[in-house]
């Protein structure tokens, strides 16, 4: 692949926000557990543009997605979830209004005092948002002096409010979006070898596009996870009642083929957990050609761990999407545990991809020892791919 061009964004640092109007559109798209947040990576990791924007006298308005709404209000998509755990974190009350445009946002954004915060509704109610509507975007952008995106996770999207207000607003990238594009630059660009990417999660179809991407980029690939049951389809092996992207196999066959001939390393799992279904009942493991009729893959075994263990000791970049098995059932979580502990312990600079993955390592209390944990999941993977990042390109300096 040519090389990229360097990202260079406008800072947030270059402004002065002093009792200006700010919309901050973050990624505060968290999981929910009985109507609360289960987990507040994403919202702590934009706490250091609200503490700056705070300081320097904002009034600040903060604009998040929150799950797939498809352009409807879903109530338990709401962002008051989100402002009472921001709040807590900021230890002052943090409004949520009712909608992310309108009067009401006007009339409470104009009585904010300097260094006050409050949360606008889920912008994905709004039809607009994903359409990337510039009527939605006028409205989103009309109560406001200043727009500062932070929100990495979303960079990969085209919508109202990460790329539409930019044409209407003075707009900067916030310091988590910085950071992101400044770690995950080095590692697109200038990857310690041997560069790894380890790859798991439920669906080979979701990390098709990556794994064909980073191919002439890596030096090799670990495969667990869901995603590993059609790479062992797709080399004839039994795979029972495990999780199989039937339409994919020809496409994977061919995608090992061309790793070969390129002189990639891949490593599949040599053993697996199985059982006849994720929630309880017996579990065994087997080799990864033998899994018997009627049960399913769940975590990679023993034998795969200590192997994928041995790669990971010796890498020199790693790029983890996607846990090994089926981690939130405790029978299972022992290859996710297995390569996050690899990595920690491994002198390989480790990059993991949020969602389920960050979710995990932060589960296992591992995730500040580990290079950089991004907030971002799709993302990230398309940054490191090379794709078009429309939200980044719209704060180029
Ligand atoms: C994510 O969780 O990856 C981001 O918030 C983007 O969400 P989306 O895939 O629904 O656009």
């Amino acid at each position: 692949m040519s090389p990229m061009p360097p990202v260079r964004l406008r800072s947030v640092r270059d402004v002065n926000p002093r009792g200006k109007r700010v919309l901050l559109r973050a990624d505060l798209n968290v999981p929910l557990k009985d109507g609360e947040v289960a987990d507040d990576g994403r919202i702590r990791a934009v706490l250091p543009t609200l503490r700056l924007l705070g300081e320097r006298g904002a009034k600040v308005a903060v604009l998040s997605h929150l799950g797939r709404p498809e352009g409807r209000v879903v109530e338990e998509l709401r962002m008051g979830p989100v402002a009472r755990r921001l709040g807590e974190l900021v230890g002052a009350r943090v409004n949520a209004l009712r909608d992310s445009i309108g009067e009401e946002v006007h009339r409470a954004v104009d009585s904010l005092s300097p260094g006050e915060v409050l949360v606008l509704e889920n912008v994905r109610f709004h039809p607009g948002e994903e359409e990337n509507d510039p009527g939605l975007a006028r409205e989103l952008a009309a109560p406001f002096d200043l727009f500062v995106n932070d929100a990495f996770a979303t960079a990969h999207r085209a919508h109202a409010s990460t790329v539409g207000v930019t044409k209407l607003l003075p707009a900067y990238a916030g310091l988590l979006m910085e950071r992101e594009v400044e770690v995950l630059s080095g590692v697109r660009d200038a990857p310690r070898r041997p560069y790894y990417l380890l790859v798991g999660g439920k669906k080979a179809k979701d990390k098709l596009g990556v794994l064909t991407d980073l191919l002439p980029q890596v030096d090799g690939f670990l495969v667990g996870g869901g995603v590993a049951f059609t790479f062992l389809a797709a080399q004839g092996l039994a795979v029972g009642r495990s999780v199989v992207d039937r339409d994919l196999v020809p496409v994977l066959g061919e995608l090992l083929q061309r790793a070969r001939a390129l002189g990639k390393e891949i490593l599949l799992p040599e053993d697996v957990v199985v059982a006849r279904e994720p929630a309880g009942g017996e579990v065994r493991v087997v080799p990864a050609g033998e899994i018997p009729e009627g049960w399913m893959g769940l975590d990679i075994g023993p034998r795969t761990r200590e192997r994928f263990a041995q790669a990971l000791r010796g890498a020199g970049t790693v790029v983890w999407a996607g846990p090994m098995g089926a981690f939130e059932h405790a029978p299972f979580a022992a290859g996710t545990e297995a390569v996050a502990r690899a990595l920690v312990a491994s002198k390989a600079f480790s990059v993991v991809g949020g969602g389920e993955t960050g979710e995990a390592v932060e589960r296992l209390g591992l995730a500040a020892r580990f290079g950089y944990v991004s907030t971002g999941g799709g993302a990230t993977l398309d940054f490191l791919r090379g794709k078009p990042m429309p939200a980044l390109e719209a704060l180029r300096a």
